[in-house]
This record gives structure tokens, sequence and C-alpha cells, in this order.
């Protein structure tokens, strides 16, 4: 008695599962899925305990607005699919036949973030062993893995950056560092004898290109302002002489002649020194 008890629990327990069974779908935002269970006659599409659609005498009709035109039903197949996926179309899909003979089928849908292309820098370099340093953007739900050929050497879930030591005798393997989800997932080849040369330093290229922008910008200024200065400074001694002379020249002549020529030199002479001004601040500025 409890022996057939038990076999009928088994058979029930068999029996739901088979019929709750659920298909795993995963895509990545923007994506389309199709559900591979036809639905020809009569029936419905549920998302949840929504109804998303109608099919019935060879049309589908959308009964949920968030599904218009990313909805597809293809008449001879009885297939749907739904494009221009959103994070937020996740969940359980339900095609139900509402016939008595066909069962209905579930789908779990996840979309995902697709992943980001992971990023590789060296870190350190010894006589024995680099340190390289993968990372993502956005981790998220993403999974990096350190590769040599198709051995794991390290991994991490939902962290930003992963490290991997290479020991020098294992430089010419091949590594990649792959960013993964359980939908998409983005591979970066690493050579190592190319990463972790010593003459192949692109950070510190960098640093060495910056400081030399910077050192020549400051002496392009500090030369600039000498310049005008000097120009400045030779301006106003010319107009003195040449006024001097002029004065002497002029003593009998009529005075506004002397005033012309004198206002010609302060203008020339407070010009030149009102451009040098923010040359001299730039001086001052660089020698802090
Ligand atoms: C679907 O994924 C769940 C976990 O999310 C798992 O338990 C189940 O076995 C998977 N089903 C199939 C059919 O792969
Ligand atoms: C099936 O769909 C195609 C277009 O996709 C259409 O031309 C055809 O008339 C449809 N068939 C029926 C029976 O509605
Ligand atoms: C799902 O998300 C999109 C934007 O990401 C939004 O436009 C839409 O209204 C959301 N749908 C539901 C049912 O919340
Ligand atoms: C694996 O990554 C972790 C964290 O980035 C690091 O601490 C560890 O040293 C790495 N292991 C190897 C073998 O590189
Ligand atoms: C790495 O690059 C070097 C030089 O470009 C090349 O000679 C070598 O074969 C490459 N190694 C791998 C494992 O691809
Ligand atoms: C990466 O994606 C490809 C298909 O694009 C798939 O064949 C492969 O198994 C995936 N690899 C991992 C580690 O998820």
């Amino acid at each position: 008695m409890e022996a057939q008890m038990r076999i009928i629990l088994f058979l029930m327990v068999m029996i739901s599962s088979d019929t709750e069974a659920e298909k795993n779908l995963t895509s990545t935002k923007g994506g389309s899925i199709t559900l591979h269970d036809p639905l020809v006659e009569f029936g419905f599409l549920l998302h949840g305990t929504k109804t998303v659609a109608m099919v019935n005498e060879k049309k589908m009709q959308i009964l949920e607005d968030n599904y218009k035109n990313r909805l597809h039903w293809d008449n001879n197949t009885g297939f749907f699919t739904i494009t221009g996926l959103q994070r937020n179309d996740s969940g359980i899909y339900t095609i139900d036949p509402k016939k008595g003979s066909t069962p209905s089928t579930s789908y779990k849908l996840t979309v995902y973030e697709s992943v980001s292309t992971p990023a590789v820098k060296r870190l350190s370099v010894s006589a024995e062993s680099c340190i390289l340093l993968c990372s993502v953007e956005k981790a998220e739900e993403t999974t990096l893995l350190w590769y040599k050929d198709e051995e794991i050497l390290n991994q991490s879930s939902s962290a930003l950056s992963l490290l991997l030591t290479v020991h020098k005798q294992d430089f010419s393997s091949s590594y990649r560092c792959v960013a993964a989800n359980p939908a998409d997932n983005k591979t970066l080849p690493v050579n190592i004898t190319t990463s972790c040369n010593e003459q192949n330093n692109t950070d510190n290229s960098d640093d060495t290109n910056i400081r030399y922008n910077f050192v020549t910008g400051i002496i392009i200024s500090i030369a600039f302002a000498v310049f005008v200065v000097l120009i400045a400074i030779i301006t106003k001694k010319k107009c003195l002489n040449k006024t001097k002379t002029t004065i002497r020249q002029t003593q009998d002549l009529v005075n506004t002649d002397t005033d012309v020529y004198y206002t010609v030199c302060k203008y020339l002479v407070t010009d030149a020194f009102r451009t040098s001004e923010p040359h001299k601040k730039i001086i001052l500025r660089s020698q802090r």
C-alpha cells in the first residue's frame, strides 16, 4: 500500500515537473528571440500573468501596447518572435493553446546587457614574471576569465578587474581575457611577448609626451613674453628719443605737432605692455 502510494507520488512529481519544465532562453538588450513552439489555430501568449497576444483564425492580435511592433507571429510555422528586447522583457513566457490535448509550454527569458570588451594593461614585470590586469567598464552580471589556451587560470564574477601572473617559462603560450555573461561574451587575445616587453610600455611614453608638451609650452610662453617686453622697451626708448628731438626741433613751432606725437607714442607703449601682461603671469605661475 505504501509502496503504491510512493509510486503514485513519484509519477505525479514526474508529470508536474514535466509540464512545468521551462526552457531557458537568454538574449542581450536590443536583441530578438524566437519561441520555437507553434501556436497555430487558437491560443494565447502570456508574459507572467499578462496576456500579450491572441491567435485566432490565422491572425495574431497584440493585446499589450508594450509589444506593438516588437512581437511577430509567423502564420506558417506558428512561432512567435520578440524583437528590440529590453531588460524588463525578462520573465516567464507561456504559450497556451487552450486545448486539452496540447499542453502549454513555458520559457524563462533573461535579457542581459551586452558585455563590454575587456582591456589589458601591464602592472609590473620582473626577471621571473609579468603581472597583467584585465578590466571591464561594467561589472554587473559579468564574469572575467583569464585563459591559457583552453585552461582557465583565474576568474571572478562582478569584479571590474582581474589579475594574472605569467611566469617567464609560459611567455610563449597563448593567453586571452574574456568578459562573459550567459548571453554574451567578448574576448581579447593577449600576446604576452608583446604586452610584457619592457620597451613597450605605452603608459610611460604617454607620460613623457605630456611632460614634453608641458615643457615646450612653458619655453614658448617665456620666449614670447621676453620678446614682447623687449619690443615694448625698444618702442618706449625710440619714442622718448624722438619726442625729445621733436620737441627740440619744433620748439618754435606750433605745440599741437608734439602733442600728436606724444599721443601716438603713449598708445604704442601702453599697448605693448598691456599685451605682455598675461605672459608675465604665465612666467610667475610656471616658476611656482
Ligand atoms: C534553467 O535555469 C535554471 C536556473 O536558472 C535551472 O535550474 C534549470 O535546470 C534550467 N533549465 C533547463 C531546461 O536548462
Ligand atoms: C501569412 O502572412 C503573409 C505575410 O507574412 C501573408 O501574405 C499571408 O496572406 C498570410 N496568410 C494568411 C492565411 O493569413
Ligand atoms: C520596459 O523598459 C522600457 C525602457 O527600458 C520602457 O520604455 C517600458 O515602458 C518598460 N516596460 C514596462 C512594462 O515596464
Ligand atoms: C587571480 O585574481 C585575483 C584577484 O584579481 C588575484 O588576487 C590573484 O593573484 C590572481 N591569481 C593568479 C594566479 O594570477
Ligand atoms: C607575439 O608577437 C610576436 C611579435 O609580434 C610574435 O613573434 C609571436 O609569435 C606572438 N606570439 C603569439 C603567442 O602569438
Ligand atoms: C561565447 O560566445 C560564443 C557565441 O558567440 C559561444 O559559442 C561561446 O561558448 C561563448 N563562450 C563563453 C565562455 O561563454
